[in-house]
Parts: structure tokens; sequence; C-alpha cells
């Protein structure tokens, strides 16, 4: 058993989704070791080369190109690897993929790390967070996904918009499925403890089916239409990574929306999705029984039935 470096992160794959996290990651300065690995080496020797000349603005750490040894103790290896969406293309139609890569590449993880943090974040994300589960042997709490941290970020960002109001003082999750079946928690949404109802009709706003329809909907879409003009989509992703190692590396016991596997919470079972959990140092601690109405209810279950027929075809 390696004793972990808790100032260490190995990143997995550095396409764009893996590059611009290691950015960030450089930039948090939450890491003095960072190691990159990438089936094409010169990819992740190139990336690290290109990072590492930014720390004279940063803060002293080692960043390179490395294999699963080198990942062997770090505290958190975060798994970008895999084919991104094409135009077009939905996260579940990556699952064949992205699941044949997981097989080599979670195995090899695990050999030389048996006590570091899985956060997986290639798509479809619930799918791939449950399959290193199963693949890795970690305990669950060990592995996770970014789930709807990124989704939940964009419907901060679109709705701090509409109010006219610093997003960071919305509090509003996205829930279920990374991907097409993912459901606003409206409900529970609001803005500084004030109902979402109650403040947009302090902002001027009283259509509130329309206005929830069409952010809702503008979230969901919102990968499809970057995809559609820039190929990929990656610096939300990079910032939901950072936010997610910090949760980890400080303890903080943040709440965010990440993927984990469900035992029975409303209904669900056996599946991984994303609902708000306690995140610190060991991981998922414990998941927070948001109030949800009864129709998110039946959406999440909807959701997860989605995820299940797709994780029955593909392991
Ligand atoms: N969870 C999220 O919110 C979120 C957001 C954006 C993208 N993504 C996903 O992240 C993944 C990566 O996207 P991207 O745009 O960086 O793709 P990309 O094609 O730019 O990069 C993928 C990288 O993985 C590497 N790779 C492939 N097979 C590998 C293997 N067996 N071992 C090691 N490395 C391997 C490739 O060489 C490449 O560098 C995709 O699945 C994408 O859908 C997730």
């Amino acid at each position: 058993m390696t004793a972990l470096n808790e100032r260490k992160v190995a990143v997995v794959g550095c396409g764009f989704v893996g590059s611009a996290s290691a950015f960030a990651l450089m930039e948090s300065g939450l890491f003095s070791e960072m190691v990159l690995i990438d089936v094409n080496k010169e990819k992740a020797e190139g990336e690290a080369l290109d990072i590492s000349h930014g720390l004279p603005f940063a803060k002293p750490m080692q960043i390179y190109a490395g294999d699963y040894k080198d990942a062997g103790d770090a505290a958190v290896v975060v798994v970008t690897a895999g084919a991104g969406q094409k135009p077009g293309e939905t996260r579940l139609d990556l699952v064949k993929k992205n699941v044949s890569i997981f097989k080599s590449i979670i195995p090899e993880i695990a050999k030389y790390n048996t006590e570091g943090i899985l956060l997986i974040v290639a798509n479809p994300v619930d799918i791939l967070t449950y399959a290193a589960a199963k693949l890795s042997g970690f305990p669950e709490n060990r592995v996770f996904g970014s789930g709807t941290v990124l989704d939940t970020a964009r419907f901060k960002y679109l709705l701090g918009e509409h109010l006219s109001v610093d997003s960071r003082s919305v509090h509003a999750f996205i829930i279920g499925e990374h991907g097409d079946s993912e459901i606003a928690a409206w409900s529970s949404a609001n803005v500084s403890g004030i109902p979402i109802h109650d403040f947009c009709e302090m902002r001027g706003h009283f259509e509130h089916e329309k206005a929830m329809k069409e952010i809702a909907e503008n979230v969901k879409n919102s990968a499809y239409g970057i995809i559609e003009k820039k190929g990929a989509t990656y610096y939300g992703i990079a910032m939901s990574v950072r936010r997610i190692c910090e949760a980890i590396i400080r303890d903080e016991k943040s709440i965010l929306p990440i993927s984990s596997i469900q035992h029975g919470e409303n209904g669900i079972d056996d599946v991984a999705l994303s609902m708000p959990a306690i995140v610190g140092r060991k991981g998922v601690e414990g998941l927070v029984p948001i109030r949800l109405s009864d129709k998110e209810k039946e959406q999440l279950k909807a959701s997860a039935d989605t995820l299940k027929k797709v994780l029955d075809d593909a392991l």
C-alpha cells in the first residue's frame, strides 16, 4: 500500500477537458504535484510543459507526464479519458467506447493506487462512475463523478443573469442524470433563502412557467450549443473539477451535486446519478435529502430508469 501524498493529483486523459482541468488545478494552488497521463504520451508531455510555464505566476509545483505507477500516491485521480460528443451525439451515445476505455484504465489506476479518490469526468459520467466503482473495487465513498456540478453551475449562472444577481447567491440544483433526463429542482431553489418565485417577482418577472421552462431547457442544451459552435466544452467543467478537488483537499464538507451510486434514496437503487452530497476529504460523506415535489421525484425516478437501462446493456 503506497502512502498518499495529500498534495498530489493525477489527471488521466489530456484532451480538451483534461488539459483545461490541469490548468485550473495548477492555478488553484491546491496541489504541489500533478502527473498527467494519456495514451498519447506526447500530448501529456506537451500539456505538462505548457502548463508549467505558468508556474512563475502561480504557486510552485511539479507538473510532469507520467504513467499509472506515478499516480500511485495521488490523493485524487481525475479521469477525463475517453471520446467526447460529436455534434448531434448524446452523452449516452458514448457508452460503448468509453466503458471499454475504462475497462483498461481503471484496473491500472487501482493496481498502483488503493487509497485515493477517483473523480470521474468522462461521459456518460453516471454510467462511467458506476463502472469505475465496480472495476476499481474501491469503497463507494471514494468513487464519484462530477455529475451535475457543471449543469448546476450553468443553472446558477443563467438564473443570476435572469435576475441580475450574483450567481453565487443563487442556491439551486440540477439533479439526476448529467444528460438529457436531468431535472431542475425548482421546488428547493432560492436566492439567499428567498424562494425563487418570490425573488423573481421582486425583480419584475411574473411568468414563472415560461421562464422555468426556458432556463431548464437552456441548461440542458448548453453543451449541445457549445459543441456545435466550438467542438467541445472544457472551461466550465475545468472549474467544476477544481471546485470538487478544493472541497476534497480542504475537507470542506461542501454540498455539491456529484454523481454517486444510490442505495434506495427516493426509491432509486444500484445506479449512479447526481444528488446533493457532502464532499470532504473522505469523498462522499453522505447525501443531502433536499425537498422535492412529487413531480420532481417522478422525473428523478424516470432519469434513474433511463440510466439503469443503459447500464444493463453496457456492463
Ligand atoms: N462531466 C462533464 O461535465 C463533462 C464536460 C465536458 C466533457 N466531458 C467528457 O470528458 C471526456 C473528454 O472530453 P475531451 O473533450 O477532453 O475529449 P478529447 O478527445 O479532447 O480528449 C480525450 C483524451 O483521452 C485520451 N485517451 C483516450 N483513450 C485513452 C486511454 N485508454 N488511456 C488514456 N488516455 C486516453 C485521448 O488521447 C485524449 O487526449 C469526454 O467523454 C467528454 O464527453 C465531461
